[in-house]
């Protein structure tokens, strides 16, 4: 079994966000670099978020995060943290902010080129001096706050990350800031992390602790994501959803599988993260279906299915449930474009853990069965 380690301390809870302050000042934190996104801030949740600390001046908001993160907006973060002197990054968001946040930080300490952090790279240059960051995510899904590296498009095309499994320095999870989260959102965010679960508890290396954590998350977002989809003042849910992203990153030590290797490689083009993972998900689930024997088991008794119950099925009817696209059609992407894909899926990290070794002929049937 491989090391791991839990390096981020987590506040969670209800109401929680009032210990920003503390921590920023904890932390050394007198001048932090905000960074979220227009939406958070036009719904009042950054206002929420930071209604602990005294004062934000305007020019500390970075809220230029893109819908996917990129190097450009990595840059954008980093320029304006260095012109205005800041002293740690706080992200306020989505798994795009969080992310975003990570990368700007990467930078802070030594700016060199993005794509020399890149674990694409064999040797990736490491992070020196980064300046202290918190996390606080508003959607339960990515759970990048726990996560050990940042996803973003680098200007070569390429979505992957940058490994920085230990700059963050403490994370907030209030499930309160995802009460206004809207349905779709919800929905999509939530099979991501369900996701995240499902590929981890499946991936060959062995780690029991984990897979007991990750079937904890599975079984929480499965019981709870069509309810917070449905009412999203539901704090229940909201705890559960929020406690199930964190724990389905909390085992990424264990690696993905190829409904992430897919997922970046489109997400690349711009499509929504956990979107493509909910579409991907019954396609690579049957894949894998004959090498992973009892784990099925495992995955049916955390979704309180009977054993040898359909999985497939089961989140196909799930996604429809939900109100999620119907397939890679809906979301506008076209067969021609599946080679490509193919061939970047095979060169993305998550392809490396999935179960059942995929070949670029089983990637393509992947594609089609999703399409
Ligand atoms: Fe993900």
């Amino acid at each position: 079994m491989p090391v791991f380690t839990f390096n981020v301390r987590v506040h969670f809870g209800h109401g929680e966000r009032a210990v920003l302050a503390s921590e920023l000042a904890g932390l050394g934190m007198n001048r932090p670099l905000f960074v979220t996104d227009r939406g958070v801030r036009a719904a009042g949740v950054f206002d929420l978020a930071t209604e602990s600390v005294s004062k934000v001046a305007a020019e500390q908001v970075f809220d230029e995060t893109p819908p996917n993160p990129t190097e450009r907006a990595v840059e954008a973060g980093y320029a304006r943290y260095a012109a205005l002197g800041c002293d740690g990054v706080v992200g306020i968001g989505g798994g795009a902010t969080l992310d975003l946040a990570k990368a700007i930080a990467v930078m802070c300490g030594d700016p060199a080129p993005l794509w020399e952090y890149c674990n694409r790279n064999p040797r990736p240059r490491p992070i020196v001096n980064p300046p202290p960051v918190v996390l606080m995510p508003t959607t339960a899904g990515s759970g990048s706050e726990v996560g050990r590296s940042a996803v973003i498009i680098f200007d070569n095309g390429i979505k992957a990350g940058v490994g920085c499994p230990t700059i963050v320095r403490a994370a907030i999870c209030d499930p309160e800031l995802t009460l206004t989260l809207p349905p779709a959102m919800t929905a999509a965010t939530g099979m991501d992390a369900l996701s995240h679960c499902v590929e981890t508890y499946c991936s060959p290396s062995f780690n029991p602790p984990l897979d007991a954590i990750a079937l904890d998350g599975l079984r929480r977002l499965h019981a709870h994501i069509e309810r917070a989809t449905r009412d999203g003042t539901d704090r229940e849910a909201r705890w559960s959803m929020m406690m199930g992203a964190l724990e389905g990153a909390l085992c990424f030590g264990k690696g993905l599988g190829a409904v992430h290797s897919i997922s970046h490689a489109l997400g690349a083009l711009g499509h929504h993260h956990g979107t493509l993972n909910a579409l991907m998900l019954p396609a690579v689930l049957e894949f894998n279906a004959p090498v992973i024997g009892e784990r099925l088991d495992g995955l049916c008794d955390a979704m309180g299915l009977r054993r040898g119950s359909d999985l497939q099925a089961a989140f196909a009817d799930l996604n429809q449930r939900l109100g999620l696209p119907r397939g890679l059609r809906a979301l506008g992407v076209s067969p021609e474009q599946f080679e490509g894909i193919a061939r970047a899926a095979l060169a993305d990290n998550a392809h490396k853990t999935n179960p059942r070794a995929v070949s670029h002929e089983e990637y393509l049937t992947l594609l089609h069965a999703a399409w």
